[in-house]
């Protein structure tokens, strides 16, 4: 299982969202948060700022969409040249089309799930999806407080996964820093977003080394 870290661009600044990206090389993604002010209470970003930030960057866009309609608007961020592209089981009304569509334009389709969703009913969906995003705060907001109460749901999820052959990477989103990186680490996440631990950091890149090397320590 190998780490991988996605810093969040919501805790950057969106001014210089070239640089911010610039300043972060060793990152494995670059984790977009799209937000429509109508499945979360917050208004962030669209495609057209996505389509800008994959020309600016080589570094693959790993695009969490916290919007009310993804069945719609999921397949254009593929389109659009994300890597990876999550959409909410709580907002989906045909995620397994909605899934297999992003999968048929080339990019990683993944599944998020808030806090308070069971897993156990999307496990027949494991085939379908790339990636399965465990929320460990309310969606829509950077800076909150890590909730320790998802965490025997990413065991449970770690364990789905490996019955079904382990191909299917587990991401952790939402107040993951130097102090809550282990815990989901040794729960069983391998994809780690975090946001202000990384440009809330005088050096992000230092930031993602220290965090990467805290989560392989408690994998291992
Ligand atoms: C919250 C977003 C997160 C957010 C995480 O709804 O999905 O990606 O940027 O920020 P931190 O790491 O500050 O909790
Ligand atoms: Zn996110």
């Amino acid at each position: 299982m190998a780490v991988q870290i996605s810093p969040s661009i919501l805790a950057a600044d969106f001014a210089r969202l070239a640089d911010e990206a610039a300043a972060v090389p060793n990152a494995d993604w670059l984790h977009v948060d799209v937000m429509d002010y109508h499945f979360v209470p917050n208004l962030t970003l669209g495609l057209p700022v996505v389509e800008a930030l994959r020309k600016a960057t080589e570094t693959p866009l790993d695009c969490h969409l916290m919007i009310s309609d993804p069945d719609r608007w999921a397949p254009q961020y593929a389109e659009a040249g994300a890597g990876s592209v999550t959409i909410h089981a709580e907002a989906a009304k045909a995620p397994v089309r909605t899934l297999r569509e992003i999968r048929w334009l080339g990019a990683r389709a993944g599944l998020a799930l808030n806090p308070a969703t069971p897993v156990e009913p999307y496990a027949d969906l494991l085939g379908e999806i790339d990636m399965l995003l465990l929320m460990t705060v309310e969606p829509g907001f950077g800076g909150q407080k890590f909730l320790d109460v998802v965490l025997p749901k990413l065991r449970r999820a770690r364990e789905l996964v490996t019955r079904h052959g382990g191909n299917v990477w587990l991401q952790v989103d939402g107040g993951v820093d130097a102090g809550t990186i282990e815990r989901c680490a040794e729960a069983g996440a391998d994809v780690f977003v975090a946001g202000s631990a990384v440009y809330g950091a005088s050096d992000p890149k230092a930031a993602i080394d220290a965090l990467r090397a805290a989560a392989e320590r408690a994998a291992s």
